[in-house]
């Protein structure tokens, strides 16, 4: 065979070639010790010496350009091998999807937006535990053993002296004044309990506190804190209103209503006829508490507030019973999905 027969036929042979046994049967029939292109390489003797210099060259080019075909032919076969591979193994994954998803839970949906609006506000997030102190609870924030305000909040407690259930998320107010340094901006999310249970009360609860501790911290600022929290929490420019009210640890303290979301403000069921809807209690820090706490009250002001988590939920979602939230009912939960 001539060398231009022997490239044609190589050519035409690795191209046919479909798996890697026949391409090196291939392979030793040109390039091994018996191969083609081998042994016109021996004959390279037999060659007029004038024109060994440009047999040798275009032998050794025709070498080349084997070895490369080769290459490339190794490359698609493996390539073709994994496609086959893939093409066989290949399932249908999606195609027994369960019809319901999972969804969160309204409360912890109401909780994180809560949190995140407060965040994008500069506040931190605490944390305190639900046994607390009794002191904490109670006494460092203005409410002594005797006081008629204790009644407010009938207290589970627990067979440890001096610690109980936390009727509220305040002692965790105690808590970061007794640790931090002002200028403190806090909320603090949680559960709390009381000994009340009808379908606007449950014996566990969720409430979110906040605190303001700096130097010039007033009224103003609070009214503006919590106007500006309850209209991107409704999403809307829901009418806000302070109401003079009392707290043992705010002087002055207030309690906060919004027109109601179901009237419009012209009197319902829901609103029992009032045209608005209480929805957070808040107050100035009272000098006392903050002295408690080690913090000079000449220097600093502070405001605090807490709301009620499953009554914000009901609110914004109309939902009527709060014990819909702890029954797990996924007919009930299924519903909630906030936009
Ligand atoms: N701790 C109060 C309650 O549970 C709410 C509150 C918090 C009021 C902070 C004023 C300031 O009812």
């Amino acid at each position: 065979m001539n060398l231009e027969e022997i490239e044609r036929q190589a050519k035409e042979e690795i191209s046919k070639a479909s798996d890697i046994q026949q391409l090196q049967l291939i392979k030793a029939k040109y390039l091994g010790k018996k191969g083609y292109i081998t042994l016109a390489l021996r004959e390279i003797t037999k060659v007029p010496p004038e024109q060994r210099r440009e047999y040798g060259s275009r032998l050794n080019q025709l070498k080349e350009f084997v070895e490369n075909l080769i290459r490339q032919a190794e490359d698609r076969i493996r390539k073709e091998k994994i496609a086959k591979e893939i093409r066989s193994s290949w399932q249908e994954l999606t195609v027994s999807l369960p019809k319901y998803a999972g969804a969160i839970h309204p409360i912890t949906q109401t909780l994180q937006r809560i949190q995140d609006i407060f965040v994008s506000m500069g506040f931190s997030v605490e944390e305190g535990p639900e046994v607390e102190l009794e002191s904490y609870n109670f006494d460092l924030l203005n409410i002594p053993k005797e006081h008629p305000a204790r009644d407010m909040q009938d207290t589970f407690y627990v067979n440890k002296e001096g610690y109980l259930l936390r009727t509220h998320t305040s002692p965790v107010q105690i808590r970061v004044m007794l640790s931090k340094k002002p200028p403190i901006y806090m909320i603090a999310p949680g559960r709390v309990y009381r000994r009340d249970d009808d379908p606007t009360h449950s014996p566990v609860f969720h409430q979110v506190e906040g605190l303001v501790v700096d130097e010039s911290a007033n009224f103003k600022h609070m009214k503006y804190t919590i106007e500006v929290f309850l209209k991107e929490f409704f999403e809307r420019d829901v009418p806000v209103r302070f109401r003079a009210s009392y707290f043992p640890f705010t002087e002055p303290s207030a309690e906060v209503d919004i027109g109601c979301l179901v009237c419009g403000g012209e009197g319902c069921r829901v609103c029992k006829g009032s045209g608005w809807l209480e929805v957070m209690g808040c107050g100035m820090v009272h000098p006392q508490v903050l002295e408690n706490c080690g913090i000079d009250s000449e220097l600093y002001q502070g405001f605090a507030f807490g709301m009620g988590v499953e009554r914000l939920c009901m609110l914004y979602f109309g939902i009527d019973n709060i014990k819909l939230f702890y029954e797990n009912d996924l007919r009930f939960l299924r519903q909630f999905r906030w936009s």
